[in-house]
């Protein structure tokens, strides 16, 4: 049960949840306080707990004192979380308490400026079943003179205890290396992350967690934060010189404004929190069940086993090839059949066609109909590519329309993969989008579409616009509200998030969609430590993994099929190969394997998972990001709700010295259970299994691999 308290006598504020508390005060001076984040407090307890007063050294007041929102302006030198200027140029802000409001789960303090028409809400909300803590702003202009100019809104600054140290886990990467796992000593000063993309990124990702620098993924504290937004976004770690440490986050990055004018209001999204005393699994767990739990719009379903032919028909997709990998894809067990880029207007290549959203006569002459009632009849559902945020130069849309990308209007307009950015701000853009969207929904069968987004902004202006940086809040608002009204008109609708890879991985897109392309990267070995580091946040069940073909793509390593599935199947499985080119023995070996995963893919998609022997992370002075675990066995658990099954993926890419591989030692089983190995029938004892382990039998040589499911039997 979680609930949020108020003692009016020391003005308390406590939100408890299933697992932790959080406690707030208010302040002399009338500003908000961070009191406690950290294991269960009662409110008489919470009460009765005294502020970390500031010490009176005059350069990062904001920060020692650990506001909950530190502002500009009195002596506060620290990140600001919000920054504002007034029509008269005043930049500080001196709030006074108004009200606060509770109302079940959600908590509101209400702030006004003390000489301006401002009002800032701080939002607090809370679940019964999740330790997370949703917080956010929002901003009102109360008069009726002058807009406020906007310089920074935060959604709200997180504060630490005062440990000796700080250590910060993030993730970092590029196309085809996304969320690589890094460990850092926190710096003195400030540590920001930040995407200037209009998208997540691929380069970071909106969270962060931190610890002592002792925690292991089975014990010690850890807070960790992370931000429902998938535009541009700044998260800024501070650590005082007296062993203080917050952070501050939101939407937006460095040197974006907005125009706040009477009347309006701004909410900014939610900076999600979490607090967990059993190590890093301990923090996975708990964002996975609060994604599923809260986050995705379709957590109870299994996600089906997709065929995608980016990788074997590239632009060059047609009526007659996707049949015929449609059909090899149905005998393999394949349950979406998904097509990608190239089916529409004059897109041969990536330098035309985009904007242009009818199939191309020329390679469906009969429109999509045929292909996909084919599809329905092998027994799959039907997916489609397409990319509604861009635009080719060389097509209709941009030719009718070139006032419709993100542009200056004496400026270059960049092209990157020869590709501009539609102003998804713009009204006009967001009918059209939607328009087109929504027919090619009614006019076909369509179960799934991957939507992508393959470039970042450049030269981002609106001319005509007088407040043209707020494209970069209402782009992205613009494209949340066209998925949310197709799924909201076509509740049948589920949808994959792409951006190049994993360019838009967030909590903000989970919300509406169902699954994330993490990266264009396929070969399996690499995918290891991306799949890691996408799970430190998101759970298996929006990962798709696809299953290509081998020499892989992109690095040309040869890896056996076996290997390629068993490291896909620890997510959503697909298969994303030329399975016209699959040998008969290959495909007899995929389908054996796709039957398998069908098998254990109640535990992997919605069970609890377990990092067993992780994959290294990137440290300082390694600086390499990849690495296997010792022993060069990477091995990974999941445990069904019930807990009555158990899934073990142990993948050793490199083999070394001729050693067995390590036993992996399971977690989570009850000790005084039976658990029998589903493969050979053996019977162990839970507590063997946990304290003992067990050796997975591997083939000899490197790209060895296994899969050890066991079911309780008794106990
Ligand atoms: C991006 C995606 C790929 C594929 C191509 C199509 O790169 O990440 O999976 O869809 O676009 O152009």
């Amino acid at each position: 049960m979680s609930v949020i308290s108020f003692d009016a006598a020391t003005r308390t504020w406590l939100l408890r949840t299933p697992r932790t508390s959080y406690a707030v005060r208010l302040a002399p001076d009338g500003t908000p306080r961070h009191l406690h984040w950290g294991p269960p407090l009662t409110l008489a307890q919470a009460a009765g707990l005294e502020l970390e007063e500031p010490l009176e050294l005059n350069d990062s007041r904001g920060l020692l004192a650990g506001e909950e929102l530190p502002v500009d302006g009195r002596i506060r030198f620290s990140v600001p979380s919000l920054q504002v200027r007034f029509a008269d140029a005043t930049r500080s802000i001196e709030w006074a308490y108004a009200d606060h409001r509770i109302d079940g789960e959600e908590l509101a303090i209400r702030l006004i400026d003390r000489h301006y028409p401002l009002e800032g809400t701080l939002h607090y909300r809370v679940y019964p079943d999740s330790d997370v803590i949703e917080r956010w702003l929002t901003l009102r202009h109360t008069g009726d003179g002058e807009p406020f100019t906007i310089l920074r809104a935060d959604s709200a600054q997180w504060t630490l205890p005062v440990l000796d140290d700080y250590r910060i886990s993030h993730v970092t990467g590029h196309w085809c290396g996304e969320s690589q796992l890094h460990r850092v000593a926190a710096t003195h000063g400030e540590t920001v992350f930040t995407s200037r993309r209009g998208v997540s990124s691929h380069h970071a990702n909106p969270w962060v967690m931190v610890d002592a620098g002792q925690a292991t993924d089975t014990a010690g504290e850890v807070w960790s934060v992370a931000l429902a937004w998938s535009g541009s976004w700044r998260i800024t770690v501070s650590r005082a010189q007296v062993n203080r440490l917050a952070i501050t986050g939101g939407f937006g990055h460095d040197a974006i404004t907005w125009r706040l004018r009477p009347g309006q209001q701004l909410t900014t999204p939610a900076f999600a929190g979490l607090y967990t005393m059993d190590g890093f699994d301990s923090a996975r767990q708990a964002w996975h069940a609060h994604i599923a739990g809260h986050v995705l719009p379709r957590p109870d379903e299994l996600r089906p086993v997709l065929y995608n032919s980016w990788e074997a028909t590239g632009f060059d997709v047609n009526e007659e090839n996707q049949i015929r990998l449609a059909r090899i894809a149905a005998e393999l067990g394949a349950e979406l059949f998904v097509m990608d880029d190239g089916w529409f207007g004059a897109r041969k290549d990536d330098r035309a066609g985009l904007g242009d959203w009818t199939p191309n006569p020329d390679r469906f002459p009969r429109g999509l109909g045929p292909l996909i009632a084919e599809v329905r009849r092998l027994g799959m559902s039907f997916g489609l590519w397409v990319e509604p945020e861009m635009v080719n130069p060389d097509s209709n849309l941009y030719r009718a329309h070139p006032d419709w990308v993100l542009h200056y209007p004496n400026r270059e307009r960049t092209t990157i993969r020869n590709q501009l950015v539609l102003n998804f701000a713009r009204p006009d853009v967001q009918a059209w989008a939607h328009g087109w969207l929504d027919q090619l929904l009614r006019d076909h069968d369509i179960d799934f579409l991957k939507w992508d987004m393959n470039r970042p902004f450049t030269e981002a202006g609106w001319p005509g616009e007088d407040d043209p940086d707020r494209l970069w809040i209402d782009h992205v608002r613009g494209v949340y509200s066209i998925m949310d009204r197709l799924r909201a008109d076509h509740p049948g609708l589920r949808i994959e998030s792409c951006c190049g890879g994993g360019g838009r991985v967030d909590l903000g897109i989970l919300r509406r969609t169902d699954e994330t392309w993490p990266s264009d990267n396929t070969d399996a070995v690499d995918r290891i430590s991306i799949q890691y580091g996408y799970s430190q946040i998101y759970p298996a069940r929006t990962m798709a993994a696809w299953v290509t073909d081998s020499p892989n793509f992109l690095n040309g390593r040869l890896v056996p099929l076996r290997f390629r599935f068993h490291v896909a199947m620890s997510g959503v499985l697909g298969i994303g190969g030329n399975l016209t080119e699959w040998s008969p023995a290959e495909l007899a070996e995929a389908a054996q394997l796709v039957a398998q995963y069908k098998r254990i893919r109640p535990v992997v998609q919605h069970g609890t998972q377990y990092w067993l022997r992780s994959p290294s992370v990137v440290t300082p002075g390694d600086g390499w990001p990849g690495g296997t675990a010792p022993g060069g066995l990477t091995a990974v658990q999941y445990l069904s709700p019930d807990s009555a099954e158990t899934v073990v993926f142990a993948w050793r890419p490199t083999a070394h010295f001729g050693h067995p591989p390590p036993p992996v030692r399971l977690r989570g089983l009850d000790p005084a259970a039976t658990y029998r190995d589903e493969d050979s029938g053996r019977e162990y004892p839970g507590v063997a299994l946990a304290a003992r382990g067990v050796r997975p039998t591997l083939p000899p040589g490197d790209y060895a691999s296994a899969i050890l499911h066991f079911r309780r039997v008794s106990g």
